[in-house]
């Protein structure tokens, strides 16, 4: 594989401190936690001047790959692209997942995963989806330095099992579930939790309950902080769009006006006019 340098060249004098693990976790219950996605150094710079987090998440299949799930997600991508976010960013703390089938296997095959992407990328942590069962291996990960952050409630990389993309907490048989999930995982060490698509009094017990931030997406304002998909806030994944994500911006609908107007303007050739093409010495 190759190796790319990690350390990000800063111009200011001052060099700017990143957001470190335990100051995340130490926000608990004082300002909300803003997390965003991102996987390319130009989204990673954007973003990093507000987030406090940022997820190089496996959506990044669905997102940038045009993939129905997350499913085919590889390591080698994840360590790409975060190599990419971590290059690009200096304030926020960088969590990158691991795919699918890079640590369900055995504790063992978690920590080889998780120590070649945090040493690929130089990312601070890294995120994995389930709850009791996956507890183990959060106790084994977390007591050998490698900071976890979890995943429960809506679970992408589960979706075969699910049947689709589910709300949790409607009956009491999986309220009572994703509460025991997140309790194990916090409990096993983990320094933050993502509750995804989990109704609101269920986050908020949940949040009241554990002693580590609960970063929520799709489940209410009661968590320590949010997260969304950067291409979802900015409007450009129009692939679709859940309930819970509000689009902030309409960037397709501006990139495809500007490629309509570059094609018309070949087309009429307008384009390159005088003040972009190279003219000999005079
Ligand atoms: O993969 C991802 O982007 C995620 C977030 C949406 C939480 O897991």
């Amino acid at each position: 594989m190759i190796s790319y340098p990690i350390s990000t060249p800063l111009s200011s004098a001052t060099p700017i401190k990143r957001l470190t693990v335990p100051a995340i976790k130490a926000m608990k219950g004082t300002v909300p936690i803003v997390c965003l996605t991102a996987y390319t150094a130009p989204v990673a710079r954007i973003v990093d001047e507000v987030t406090d987090l940022i997820l190089v998440g496996d959506s990044v299949g669905m997102v940038l790959y045009g993939t129905d799930t997350t499913i085919g997600v590889s390591v080698e991508m994840m360590c790409a692209h975060g190599q990419a976010v971590v290059r690009a960013s200096q304030r926020s703390c960088v969590v990158v997942d691991m795919p699918f089938g890079s640590y369900q296997k055995s504790p063992q095959q978690a920590f080889k995963t998780a120590v070649r992407i945090l040493k690929a990328t130089g990312a601070a942590a890294v995120k994995l989806e389930g709850g009791e069962e996956m507890a183990d291996t959060v106790n084994f990960l977390t007591h050998r330095g490698v900071p976890v952050c979890g995943h429960v409630g809506l679970m992408p990389q589960s979706v075969q099992v699910m049947g689709g993309f589910k709300v949790t907490g409607r009956d009491r048989e999986t309220a009572e579930k994703v509460c025991r999930d997140a309790t194990a995982i916090a409990e096993a060490g983990a320094f933050a939790i993502v509750l995804e698509g989990v109704i609101e009094p269920v986050a908020a017990e949940i949040t009241a309950q554990i002693a580590i931030p609960t970063i929520g997406i799709g489940a209410s304002s009661a968590c320590d902080g949010q997260v969304l998909v950067s291409d979802d806030i900015f409007g450009l994944f129009e692939g679709f769009k859940p309930k819970f994500v509000k689009r902030y911006a309409h960037i397709a609908e501006e990139m495809r006006e500007a490629a309509r107007q570059y094609a018309e303007e070949v087309r009429r050739r307008e384009f390159p006019d005088q003040n972009h093409v190279f003219t000999p010495k005079t």
